[in-house]
């Protein structure tokens, strides 16, 4: 055999293993960029201002129904959350049945006998978008089937469905490389042609913060939320255990991409009054998605009051779309800062103690010159406080928060 015959007999012998090797395809894959540095790959230019909403796991979980999500629905609707901006109702784990013989998600039909799309359209006839779960792994993190290896074909429902928000969590998802994951469910989403909200749910595991921002729209930095104050609770933590994970990365937060320190428990019943008041203050300011996760059909007036404190939600909302950090820290005692739109702020006084502490914020910690005059708002008394010029203090109580904007005077 000539050289150049058994050249090509070696290299014919070679082809299909080349072909079929797993590990020289990665090779070649290794060349490709990552999808999140593909000078292609451009944002969906949806949610400018951070998400607003309704999720049904907190207080739910897995016991949910078609008449939950249509309560729940009538709900925001009548108690006024779908006029002060929370528009999104997503349907959280656990509606899933199986896949059929072609391999496409049915819902259960026993808690969804008219099934998702009937539901969607009711969400939909009530002014609400309608949004849904899955996980990037083979099962989601209630057992239920995941997304894996039925991206394109998942979406393709999702869109038949109406879906407008997608919530896609990480559970088994073994040694799945998390941005290559989550980009495929995002293009899967913009090839429908459909306006998908992508929320990425992967726990702050793979820093997403570093990549996500053309791939989804919320990227959740830490471990599911508990009802709580404070302090780890097995997987879990309590509120002010996730401000202290979320608040370093105010950077990374901009219009069409925001840090996502979970869902709110306000309501829930685990926190006091204060706390609730806390917890939705610093959800504001750190320009957080103010996804609801308490019973709406059944709310006290105090949860009423704290979910539909329009100066509060003003905040979350500015467009601007900077997260506010904390500027200062004395023991239990914090100033945080929020640089808002049109030349103003918005400054919390916060006090984690058990004591009352007297608090004060500087104008030159605020970027303004010490002899400017400012028009401050207290927004949870609901008071204009008058112009004011160099500091501004208060007596804040134990677990308790004093909000301001403060305004410059032309
Ligand atoms: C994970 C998520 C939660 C919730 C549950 C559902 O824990 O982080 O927000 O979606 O799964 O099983």
């Amino acid at each position: 055999m000539s050289r150049l015959a058994k050249f090509a007999a070696l290299a014919l012998s070679l082809a299909p293993v080349a072909l079929t090797n797993p590990a020289l395809a990665e090779e070649v894959d290794q060349n490709r960029l990552p999808p999140s540095q593909d000078p292609a790959r451009v944002a969906n230019g949806l949610a400018q201002t951070p998400p607003m909403g309704w999720n049904s796991w907190n207080k739910f979980a897995c016991n949910i129904s078609e008449k939950t999500i249509r309560d729940t629905a009538d709900a925001l609707v009548a108690t006024g959350m779908k006029d002060a901006g929370y528009n999104y109702l997503v349907i959280d784990d656990c509606w899933h049945g199986e896949r059929d013989a072609k391999g496409f998600i049915t819902a259960n039909a026993k808690a969804f006998p008219s099934g998702i799309k009937a539901t969607a359209d009711y969400v939909h006839s009530k002014g609400l978008k309608f949004g849904i779960y899955s996980d990037a792994g083979t099962k989601t993190c209630g057992g239920r089937p995941g997304s894996q290896g039925h991206e394109y074909q998942d979406a393709i429902t999702y869109a038949s469905w109406g879906v407008d928000y997608l919530k896609y969590d990480w559970c088994s998802t073994g040694s799945r490389n998390a941005e290559e994951a989550y980009a495929l469910m995002s293009d899967a989403l913009r090839s429908t042609g459909r306006d998908v909200l992508l929320s990425l749910c992967e726990w702050g595991t793979n820093r997403p913060w570093l990549w996500a921002s053309k791939i989804g729209n919320m990227w959740r930095t830490t471990a599911d939320i508990t009802d709580k104050w404070s302090g780890k609770h097995g997987y879990a933590l309590g509120m002010l255990d996730i401000v202290d994970l979320n608040e370093p990365l105010w950077a990374y937060a901009a219009p069409g991409h925001w840090n996502d320190p979970d869902m709110l428990e306000v309501g829930n019943g685990g926190m006091t009054t204060t706390e609730y008041r806390s917890h939705f203050s610093l959800w504001a300011m750190m320009a957080s998605p103010l996804i609801a996760g308490n019973d709406v059909a059944n709310m006290s007036a105090d949860t009423r009051a704290i979910l539909l404190n329009k100066d509060v939600i003003a905040v979350d909302q500015d467009k601007l779309g900077r997260q506010g950090r904390r500027i200062a820290k004395d023991g239990n005692g914090e100033v945080w800062v929020r640089t808002l739109a049109d030349g103003k702020r918005a400054a919390l006084l916060f006090n984690r103690g058990e004591t009352p502490v007297k608090l004060t914020v500087n104008w030159t910690q605020l970027d303004y010159p010490a002899g400017q005059s400012l028009m401050l708002r207290d927004l949870w008394a609901h008071r204009d406080l008058g112009a004011m010029k160099g500091s501004f203090s208060a007596q804040v109580q134990p677990h308790d928060v004093v909000m301001v904007t403060l305004t410059p005077e032309s």
